[in-house]
């Protein structure tokens, strides 16, 4: 029997005695049921390496490929794991290897710019600064409940087109052209509110901030109304913040949570390494 211990009401918990190499199937569907149910686990002193990280993330469903974007066939072909993403500031050869760098990355979910964004994300903290480089998640299903009734109807029928040339910290992705007016970006549309394909519970589905833009409304209203979502979207009553130890390891709902994560000294080094999960898990 694994341990669950509520860190934040329904949201967020921390899971103990485990060692993710060695869970059994029934361990497992304990761990999943937590997921589903708190949207956010952590686990301490999983001191596990890439391959262990992929195996296990595995577990969740058919693993996501790199976000390559436009990157060329040869720098895809320079990727070591097709399945870990690494992100980190540390630079071998006065090269980075991972993305990111030291810079604080804005709330968002992973990918929602795709058609079918990864349900699950998983996160091990490698090697961690001595000050900041927190990472912070917003439970979307509190968001969503403490919109004002007036705000959820207009909401109900509409929905946000996900800007996917940008990433969460504002850089283009390589292949992208620049633009300067959100009904230019590329990207998918989700509706704005989502029912989560598992828990049947809604969620509010924002991806991110910047570039975002709701079809159907004027530049201006569109930017009214999305400013007016995120004021709800991390009120501090809804967030819960993660202070990194060397491998704690975070696996998310992407479907119900935003993140972000606060910028730190480029002089220190921060390692972290993440698998995210393809599709709909294939456990129901
Ligand atoms: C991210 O996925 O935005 C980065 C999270 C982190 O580096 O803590």
């Amino acid at each position: 029997m694994i341990g669950v211990q509520p860190v934040k009401d329904a949201f967020v918990a921390e899971i103990t005695g485990v060692d993710v190499r060695h869970l059994s199937d029934e361990e497992f569907e304990q761990l999943y049921a937590a997921w589903l149910q708190y949207g956010v686990l952590r686990l301490r002193n999983q001191s596990i390496d890439e391959n262990e990280l992929q195996a296990f993330s595995a577990r969740f469903g058919p693993l996501e490929e790199l976000p390559f974007g436009r990157m060329s066939e040869a720098d895809k072909a320079k990727v070591k794991n097709r399945y870990v993403t690494q992100l980190s500031n540390i630079l071998v050869d006065g090269k980075p290897i991972g993305g990111l760098g030291n810079a604080e990355a804005n709330w968002h979910s992973d990918m929602t710019y795709v058609e079918n964004p990864p349900p699950a994300s998983v996160l091990l903290g490698v090697e961690i600064p001595p000050a900041g480089g927190d990472t912070y998640f917003a439970d979307q299903y509190a968001a969503y409940e403490a919109l004002p009734d007036e705000l959820r109807v207009r909401i109900a029928d509409l929905t946000i087109k996900h800007d996917a040339a940008h990433t969460s910290i504002g850089k283009l992705r390589p292949g992208f052209d620049a633009f300067d007016d959100p009904r230019d970006a590329p990207g998918a549309i989700h509706s704005i509110v989502q029912t989560h394909e598992e828990t049947r519970r809604k969620a509010l589905y924002l991806g991110r901030r910047e570039w975002a833009f709701i079809p159907g409304l004027s530049i201006e209203e569109s930017e009214k109304l999305l400013d007016e979502l995120w004021d709800y979207a991390a009120l501090p009553a809804i967030v819960w913040q993660q202070k990194w130890q060397p491998y704690d390891l975070i696996i998310w709902d992407n479907r119900r949570v935003l993140h972000r994560r606060d910028d730190f000294d480029p002089q220190s080094r921060r390692l972290m390494k993440r698998c995210q999960v393809l599709a709909r898990p294939v456990h129901t």
